[in-house]
C-alpha cells in the first residue's frame, strides 16, 4: 500500500520503505517517568513509510493522511508548527545529525491508520518510523537502545512534549503475541505471551486529549515534589519507583492530600503491573483483569487523569459477558479504554460497547479488536 501511495505522490517506486506500529498500554499507567513498571504491547496498526534518494540536500515530505506536504533543508532543521505533523520527522533527523551521522536529501511519503490524538501513540510509531527509515537510507547503524532514545528525544526536544520512555519502547522493541515487561529505570525487558483465549479489544472515547498536555507536566512535578517531601523526613529515594505503601503510610503527615493521592497511584501501579507479570505468566486471567480495573480506579480517584467518557465505557465494559477487565489507557483526559475480553465475547462486545456508549454520552466510539503485534526493529 505504501508503495502505491508513493508511486502515485512521487511517480516512481520508494527505494526504501519503513514501519512501526502504535501501541496500547496494558497496565503500568503514569509509572514511566517515575521509573517504574510497564507492561505495554505494540499493536497491528502502524504507521508506514516511503522514500526515495535525491540529489540535493532537501526533505520533502508529503503526509498521506493530512495530504499535505512541506520541505526543509538539513542545513537547517526547524519547528514547523504550520505542518506540525512534519516535526517528528524533523527532530528525528535533526538529533540523527547532531550525533555525527551524514544524512542527504529525499522524498518521503508516510501515512497509516493509528488514531492520532487517541492515546496509541501514533507519534512515537512516527518517530520509532523515521528512524527505521532513516538507518536503511543512509545505512545507519545503532542498537534498538539508541533507537528508543533518539525517538524519544525528538518527542521531548523538538515537539517539547514531556514523555516518559514507554512508548518509543514498545514501538520499537514490541513482539508478536507477546505484551513487553518493562523497568523504566534500568530498561531490562521481557517479552511476555499473551494467551490465545482473549483479545485486547480498545474502545476509543472519540474525546482527544486537550487537557492531556498540561495535565501531564502538572502530574509529573507533583511526583518530583513528593519524593523531594518524602526526602525531609529520612526516606532516601531518587524517585517514587523506590518507595512502598508502608513508606507512604508513615510519611503521610509530610505530603498533602494531593501529592498523597498521587503517589499512591504511582506506588500501587508498579505493584499491580508486577503482580500482572505473573498473573500473565501463569495463565491467571481473571486476576490480571482485576488489576486492570484496580488500575482504572486509582487512575480516576488518587491520579486524577480520566473523564466521565472514559468512566462510562469502562463501566459499560465492565457490565458485558467474558469482560476479564478494562481501564483507560494512555496519558488519560480521553482518547480510549483498553479491555481484556474473552475471545469468543469480543465481537458483541464490539456491538454492545458502541449502542451503549451512544445512548450515554450521544458520541461515537471506535472499537478495535487488536493483536499484539512486532515493533519496527522486528526484522531489523
Ligand atoms: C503518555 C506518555 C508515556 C506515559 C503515558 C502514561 O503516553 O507518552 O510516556 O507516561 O502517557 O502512562
Amino acid at each position: 500500500m505504501i508503495q502505491e501511495a508513493f508511486d502515485k505522490i512521487y511517480g516512481t517506486a520508494p527505494d526504501v520503505i519503513a514501519r512501526s506500529p502504535g501501541r496500547v498500554n496494558l497496565i503500568g499507567e503514569h509509572t514511566d517517568y517515575n521509573d517504574g513498571f510497564v507492561l505495554p504491547a505494540a499493536i497491528d496498526r502502524t504507521i508506514a513509510f516511503g522514500a526515495r534518494r535525491r540529489k540535493d540536500n532537501v526533505v520533502h515530505v508529503y503526509s498521506i493522511d493530512f495530504q499535505d506536504e512541506t520541505e526543509f533543508s538539513l542545513d537547517a532543521i526547524e519547528r514547523d508548527d504550520q505542518h506540525g505533523w512534519s516535526n517528528y520527522l524533523r527532530g528525528v533527523l535533526k538529533f540523527l545529525q547532531e550525533d555525527g551521522h551524514r544524512l542527504a536529501g529525499v522524498d518521503v511519503a508516510f501515512g497509516g491508520n493509528v488514531p492520532r490524538e487517541a492515546g496509541l501513540s501514533s507519534s512515537a510509531a512516527v518517530e520509532v518510523g523515521a528512524v527505521a527509515l532513516s538507518m536503511k537510507l543512509f545505512n545507519i547503524e545503532l542498537d534498538p537502545l539508541e533507537v528508543v532514545r533518539l525517538a524519544r528525544r525528538a518527542e521531548n526536544e523538538f515537539v517539547n512534549v514531556p514523555c516518559g520512555i514507554m512508548d518509543q519502547f514498545v514501538c520499537a522493541l514490541g513482539k508478536r503475541d507477546h505484551a513487553l515487561f518493562l523497568d523504566c529505570r534500568d530498561l531490562t525487558y521481557r517479552h511476555v505471551p499473551l494467551s490465545g483465549r482473549v483479545k485486547i479489544v480498545v474502545c476509543d472515547s472519540g474525546v482527544r486529549r486537550a487537557l492531556a498536555a498540561s495535565e501531564y507536566e502538572i502530574r509529573l512535578q507533583q511526583c518530583r515534589q513528593a519524593v523531594a517531601q518524602l526526602g525531609t523526613t529520612g526516606l532516601a529515594a531518587k524517585s517514587l519507583r523506590e518507595v512502598d505503601l508502608t513508606d507512604l503510610e508513615v510519611a503521610r503527615h509530610t505530603l498533602s492530600e494531593v501529592l498523597l493521592k498521587r503517589a499512591r497511584h504511582v506506588v500501587s501501579e508498579n505493584g499491580r503491573v508486577l503482580k500482572a507479570v505473573q498473573d500473565l505468566e501463569k495463565g491467571d486471567l481473571d486476576s490480571f483483569g482485576k488489576l486492570m480495573i484496580a488500575s482504572h480506579e486509582s487512575l480516576r480517584d488518587d491520579y486524577e487523569v480520566s473523564c466521565r467518557e472514559l468512566d462510562v465505557l469502562v463501566e459499560l465494559a465492565l457490565r458485558q459477558p467474558g469482560v476479564l477487565g478494562a481501564r483507560m489507557t494512555g496519558a488519560g483526559f480521553g482518547g480510549c479504554t483498553v479491555n481484556l475480553v474473552q475471545a469468543g465475547a469480543a465481537q458483541p462486545f464490539v456491538e454492545a460497547v458502541k449502542e451503549g456508549y451512544h445512548k450515554a454520552t450521544g458520541l461515537n466510539a471506535e472499537v478495535y479488536v487488536c493483536e499484539a503485534s512486532d515493533g519496527a526493529l522486528a526484522d531489523a
